[in-house]
């Protein structure tokens, strides 16, 4: 029997595996972390993250071939193919702060897995890294092998979440590098192996190492440089009286372009593309290519821009100011159908409203209030100008409510901020809020989920990105 042991349980690791445990029953798959409570959640009733139709994976395959442990050396020991898949965030300090992964948690798994290993093993690079990681890591292996031969794989896992399950079932496709020896081209084919329980063959993509390493990194910059594409153009839609939805409905119906990833939004937000894409400017200008760099740092720089046009278009629109006023805020998770709010453009509208003096009352039907002061409370990271940290000031956020209900959140409020896609969003009873809210009633839809012409019947004075504007909005220009 195949062992499998995955180092980290988060967002990636945890579906993954429960995916492949159940795709591959004569396979035992062993999750380990060193977060206690992390494990314990996977082993309870209460899964630690939101995730459509996991639940159902993991209650079928736990305890059979499925397992979660915090005993990470046993596991590791082994297993003869070891997933990696711990967290890289962007480095806060020191050299390439703001940019550079913080590759600290990985190289301590690396160590870790040449203390305790005593066969052979294939280990697996899960987690998005910098371009030739895969070598450093070999190099820690292979300098510490005591006589073992490691196999480094690349790959890269291209699951959105909200979808994650689905994604994993019926992939666009399963990218695996190696080495390209006989010994790493026999590893490629055992990974290969596991994969083709369920997923068809031409589906499977070899490369070599640097290849499949860099493929995720550009997958992300080009999925996000798409949105700042139509971001873009929803500024220059709302100055002309073009509709963004019909320009990028237009525009996607070229088979060349495609219709997907087009959806003008506040901005984008999730632990992957901002980070990705700063790894890929750092990864430039270490190579001496600066013009690539800023080539790819313009997509982060409309990302930010579109946060802060739409806090300006909601001060402006009130009369230049929100001092005071209770602002609803509907959506806090960075899309719909994930409580992970990580990277989320909610906490930086939220910000900008509150550096203004607005009540803030939020509601998300996956996200804790602890979870949303924690992110307010938290000293946002100028990726731009690494030496400057903006302070958030604890009396700011003392101006924030978390409410369960959006009926609630948006009672005797002067205007609504819709921040997330949410599906329920579309089907609340907009008279009712109307009626419970301070007069003239706004409505700013950062995700497009409402339709404008319905909610102006009702008496709101509505903005939706990219969207012709009311005349109200047009009497009020917005610095932006
Ligand atoms: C373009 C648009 O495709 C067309 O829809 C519009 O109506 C007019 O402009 P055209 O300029 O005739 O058409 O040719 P196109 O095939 O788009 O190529 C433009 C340039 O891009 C060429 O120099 C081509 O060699 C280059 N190209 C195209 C690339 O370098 N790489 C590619 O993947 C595609
Ligand atoms: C992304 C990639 O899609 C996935 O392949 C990779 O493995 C991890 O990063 P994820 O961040 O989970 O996945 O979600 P995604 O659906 O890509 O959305 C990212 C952000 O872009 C969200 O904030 C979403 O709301 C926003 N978005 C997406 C838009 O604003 N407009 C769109 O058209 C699509
Ligand atoms: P991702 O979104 O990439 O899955 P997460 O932050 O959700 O990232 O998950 C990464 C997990 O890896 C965390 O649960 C963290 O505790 C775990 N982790 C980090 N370093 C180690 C390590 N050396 N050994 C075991 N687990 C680790």
């Amino acid at each position: 029997m195949v062992k499998i042991c995955c180092i980290g349980a988060g967002y990636v690791g945890g579906p993954t595996m429960a995916v492949i445990a159940l795709k591959c029953p004569s396979i035992e798959v062993v999750v380990v972390d060193i977060s206690a409570t992390r494990i314990a959640a996977w082993n309870s009733d209460q899964l630690p993250i939101y995730e459509p139709g996991l639940e159902d994976v993991v209650k079928q395959c736990r305890g059979r071939n499925l397992f979660f442990s915090t005993d990470v050396e046993k596991h590791v020991c082994e297993a003869d193919i070891i997933f990696v898949s711990v967290n890289t965030p962007t480095k806060t300090r020191g050299l390439g702060a703001g940019k550079a992964a913080d590759l600290t948690y990985w190289e301590s798994a690396a160590r870790m897995i040449a203390d305790v290993s005593k066969s052979d093993k294939i280990v697996v690079e899960k987690s998005t890294v910098p371009v030739k990681t895969a070598e450093a890591i070999e190099k820690i292996l292979t300098h510490n092998s005591k006589g073992i031969s490691y196999q480094i794989l690349s790959n890269p896992e291209f699951l959105a979440e909200g979808t994650a399950i689905q994604d994993l079932f019926n992939p666009d496709r399963v990218l695996i590098g190696g080495r390209e020896t006989p010994e790493g081209r026999k590893a490629v084919q055992a990974l290969k192996e596991v994969y083709a329980n369920w997923v068809p063959e031409d589906r499977i993509i070899t490369t070599n190492l640097w290849s499949a390493e860099l493929s995720k990194l550009a997958a992300n910059a080009i999925l996000a440089q798409r949105i700042s594409s139509v971001n873009a153009i929803s500024a220059l839609c709302e100055a002309t009286g073009a509709n963004v939805s019909e320009v990028a409905y237009a525009v996607g119906k070229d088979s060349r372009i495609g219709p997907k990833f087009l959806n003008a939004s506040v901005g984008f937000g999730g632990s992957c593309f901002q980070k990705d894409i700063l790894n890929l400017v750092y990864i430039c200008e270490c190579n001496g290519l600066p013009e690539v760099a800023t080539y790819w740092k313009q997509v982060i720089k409309i990302n930010d821009y579109q946060k802060s046009r739409f806090v300006n278009r909601v001060v402006s629109s009130m009369f230049n100011t929100v001092s005071g006023k209770k602002i609803a805020v509907l959506g806090f998770a960075f899309k719909k159908d994930t409580g992970d709010t990580r990277e989320t453009p909610a906490i930086d509208v939220c910000k900008g409203l509150l550096g203004d003096k607005a009540k803030i009352s939020i509601y998300d039907p996956q996200v804790s209030a602890d979870q949303i002061r924690r992110d307010l409370a938290m000293n946002k990271f100028d990726w731009d100008h690494p030496i400057h940290l903006q302070p958030t000031s604890p009396t700011a956020v003392k101006e924030v409510t978390v409410t369960w209900d959006a009926y609630e959140a948006t009672k005797g409020a002067h205007g609504v901020c819709i921040l997330t896609e949410w599906d329920e969003f579309k089907r609340l009873d907009y008279a009712k809020i109307y009626e419970n809210m301070q007069k003239p009633a706004f409505i700013f839809d950062g995700r497009n989920v409402v339709d404008p012409e319905k909610l102006r019947e009702i008496g709101f004075i509505v903005y939706s990105i990219g969207k012709p504007l009311d005349q109200w909005l047009k009497d009020m220009p917005a610095v932006v």
